[in-house]
């Protein structure tokens, strides 16, 4: 079994970021607040921007991405010590190998100066990511009903938070 590496993506890896992006919104359409179908139009060049703008690791297995995970930073002027961790997949085949870990384990010593906490959402039914984000100390702080709509359908969503350093 061939090891997983953790590398950021800037904006020359933009085809690796759009290939696992792409995947993600596909294979796990309930996971996400975007779609498949919003992104794919999109040129290049957007996620080029993305990937200018934002904090985001991919898995590698070889030369192959697997896995991604992005932090986005807030920008209100109160609220900058706080950072969304975003986008979280792991190829199916590639799952329970740890990538997911490494990949959260990234963004946390990764996250710029000065972000003293990481927030998140989980849909409240998806329990592989509740397991994942438990076990790397991210704590439960309510949930927001109906947070996703789809047609006539809604998601509730888990909202998760971690302090980088332990008070
Ligand atoms: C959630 C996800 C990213 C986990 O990726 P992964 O690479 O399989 O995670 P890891 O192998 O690093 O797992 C780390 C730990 O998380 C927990 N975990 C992960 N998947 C789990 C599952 N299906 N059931 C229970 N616990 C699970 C376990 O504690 C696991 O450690 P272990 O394998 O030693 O038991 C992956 O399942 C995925 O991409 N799902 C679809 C997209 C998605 O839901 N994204 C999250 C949006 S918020």
């Amino acid at each position: 079994v061939s090891a997983i590496a953790i590398r950021r993506l800037l904006e020359s890896a933009a085809e690796d970021f759009r290939t696992i992006r792409l995947e993600a919104l596909r294979a796990a359409p309930d996971a996400f607040g975007s779609t498949y179908e919003s992104e794919v139009a999109r040129p290049i060049k957007a996620f080029e921007e993305r990937l200018a703008n934002s904090l985001v690791f991919g898995a590698y297995d070889g030369e192959g991405i697997i896995g991604m995970a992005g932090l986005a930073r807030n920008t209100g002027a109160k609220e900058q010590h706080k950072a969304f961790l975003w986008g979280m997949y792991v190829r199916a085949d590639e799952r329970r190998r740890g990538a997911g870990a490494a990949l959260v384990d990234a963004i946390i010593n990764e996250a710029p100066d000065g972000v003293e906490q990481i927030t998140l959402t989980v849909v409240t039914d998806n329990g592989a990511a509740l397991a994942l984000y438990a076990r790397l100390g991210f704590a439960i702080y309510g949930v927001e009903p109906k947070a996703l709509k789809v047609g006539d359908g809604y998601s509730d969503e888990t909202l998760m938070m971690r302090f980088l350093r332990p008070e």
